[in-house]
């Protein structure tokens, strides 16, 4: 059985298809999914598929690409959609200086404020990373963000980033992206971090493994990600599936 533990089954590219997407995910293993909220439009979209359908739960926060639109209204509205019972972390949040959509100071702070928010609700958090290693790690170890812990989704360091975000007590979680056949830094990652430190996730509709590379991705194609990390530590599928559902439904406080 698979957690996908970070999945965008709201968006357009599945509109019309979201019973049938789902459908194909349980046929294929995945018991467990946290669709992640980016804004306040598709945090309410999460928290509507989590109350919907038994097995979804709902992360909420605002992308690094959009802190430049945190006013009033989305810190008053952020707590109120955080205290749904189905809501399990806030996410997911970070800093991207590749495309630097909001300046960065301004990501930098709207990072910090919702980990304070995190911290407030005790939920772990959902970080978004790209182009900014040393200054994310630097905001998690100054907010003391261990205190509630949380995930690097889809991983894209080298390995001694990887040490950092592991001994914060943070879990890295892996994606479609260590199927590539030119993948090597998170091969090594994946090679180097113990499986009680790795969870795994499609980020779909992006971020698609092989052998679909290119087209739309979806949590069904979670176990490609799940087959990789067995090849690459010589252990086998099913010890892989169990072990990250466990460290997901650990670090999400999913009692079942
Ligand atoms: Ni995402």
């Amino acid at each position: 059985m698979l957690f996908d533990t970070h999945a965008h089954i709201d968006d357009n590219r599945f509109a019309g298809e979201t019973d049938q997407v789902i459908a194909r995910a349980q046929k294929e293993g995945v018991s467990l999914i946290v669709n992640v909220g980016y804004d306040l439009l598709h945090a309410g979209q999460s928290i509507a598929l989590a109350e919907k359908y038994d097995f979804i739960y709902a992360s909420v926060g605002l992308h690094p690409h959009d802190a430049k639109d945190a006013d009033e209204k989305f810190w008053q509205e952020i707590y109120k959609l955080a205290n749904h019972p189905k809501v399990v972390a806030i996410g997911e949040i970070g800093l991207d200086y590749y495309y630097e959509n909001s300046p960065r100071d301004v990501q930098r702070e709207v990072f910090r404020r919702q980990i304070r928010v995190a911290k407030d609700l005790n939920l772990p958090i959902i970080i978004h990373n790209r182009d900014a290693h040393q200054d994310t790690l630097s905001i998690v170890r100054e907010e003391n963000a261990s205190l509630v812990g949380g995930v690097f989704h889809a991983f894209s360091g080298s390995w001694e980033t990887a040490r950092e975000v592991l001994n914060l007590g943070f879990y890295i979680s892996v994606g479609g992206p260590v199927t590539f056949k030119n993948a090597r830094k998170i091969v090594e990652v994946v090679e180097k971090t113990p499986l009680s430190s790795l969870l795994i996730e499609t980020d779909c509709p992006y971020l698609t493994p092989h052998p679909y590379r290119g087209q739309r991705n979806e949590p069904a194609y979670v176990r490609f990600v799940a087959e990789k990390i067995a090849e690459i530590k010589k252990i086998s599928y099913e010890e892989v599936a169990a072990v990250t559902k466990e460290n997901g439904m650990r670090l999400f406080k999913i009692n079942l």
